[in-house]
């Protein structure tokens, strides 16, 4: 069995969940979720982006802000790293960024040292930490105490600037947008409410260019609320999810979110996937005035339904002891 391999049966069945200690000397998760708007004017810039190719390196909350510049960005090919490995094609024409909120990530740490060997011109984004070592530039993140998750506006925010995704002026709106949203986010609380009760799995259904933000919303349903949640997107779920619509078992066990979309035809898709399919889709509607602005927005409505959803189980958004427990065994 997998899991005995290299680890007595004794050792792995001694762990048991317990609940972070402590935590009231760390930011609340409240705060850490309104601290996003102010992250935003962090100023980490990469200096030189004139490179053939991206290849950026994350895990987990650290992997999200390259996924989300994948979505926004098509001037150069990019390529997304969330494994030990780097594709063969990396050599000294690539701009290789290893972003890890900790910088002791061993999946990143692994694929940065690949890059290195290979020439490539490596920027590492990070709090400090091992990745360091290996950066031809870094970008040290504010030392906050806050969670990986929780630093999306640090991390991305050098992706906005160094490749122009958008200006000071579009970012001055998001704050605005954010800022709306901590001070009233009892829609959130109410979705949180009805998937509380009901034990549902939310699925959330993503279009571009907010695609990567169905994915942000699973993750943070996963890492804070603590429960499993599935993200895919239009069009490509029409080709499959949406027959499993019509014959899953128990499909009173979901509870279905879908983005409104920026399309036509993807609005159509969205229509008809209800109808044919019979099925109920809680639709989200962007605020904002631009992508960026209906981004963030969106990206942190999830943020509070998974907050909200945390509260109500009685667990703390903070604790994701048992995978920190899994790095730590893998040492
Ligand atoms: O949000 C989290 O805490 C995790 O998903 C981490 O980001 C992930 O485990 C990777 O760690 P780090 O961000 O330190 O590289």
């Amino acid at each position: 069995m997998a899991i005995e391999m290299g680890r007595k049966k004794s050792e792995v069945a001694a762990y048991t969940y317990k609940p972070m200690r402590n935590t009231s000397v760390n930011m609340d998760f409240k705060h850490e979720l309104e601290s996003l708007k102010e992250q935003l004017t962090f100023n980490g810039r990469i200096k030189d982006t004139n490179y053939d190719n991206i290849v950026i390196a994350g895990m987990g909350g650290s992997g999200m802000p390259g996924r989300i510049f994948h979505e926004l960005y098509s001037e150069k090919p990019v390529y997304l790293v969330d494994d030990y490995h780097i594709p063969n094609f990396v050599g000294p024409r690539t701009l290789f960024i290893s972003v890890s909120n900790s910088g002791n990530t061993e999946e990143t740490i692994s694929a940065t040292k690949q890059a290195v060997e290979k020439g490539a011109h490596i920027v590492t984004i990070s709090k400090g930490g091992e990745l360091v070592k290996y950066g031809d530039e870094h970008i040290i993140l504010p030392k906050k105490n806050l969670q990986p998750r929780s630093s999306i506006g640090y991390m991305l925010a050098p992706f906005l600037s160094s490749f122009g995704i958008c200006t000071q002026k579009e970012l001055l709106g998001v704050y605005k947008i954010l800022d709306e949203l901590d001070k009233d986010n009892e829609e959130c609380k109410q979705y949180a409410v009805e998937i509380f009760k009901g034990e549902k799995i939310p699925v959330i259904q993503g279009s571009a260019p907010f695609k990567t933000v169905a994915y942000r919303w699973k993750t943070q349903f996963n890492e804070n609320a603590k429960i499993f949640a599935y993200a895919n997107s239009f069009p490509e779920l029409n080709h499959n999810d949406t027959v499993a619509l019509t014959h899953t078992y128990n499909k009173k066990a979901f509870f279905f979110f879908a983005f409104n979309p920026q399309y036509e035809r993807i609005k159509k898709r969205l229509a008809l996937t209800s109808e044919l399919t019979n099925t109920e889709l809680h639709v989200i509607d962007a605020k904002g005035k631009n992508t960026i602005e209906k981004l963030f927005y969106l990206m942190h409505y999830g943020d509070y339904i998974s907050y909200h959803l945390s509260k109500l189980r009685g667990l703390d958004a903070k604790d994701i002891s048992v995978s920190l427990e899994m790095k730590r065994r893998l040492a």
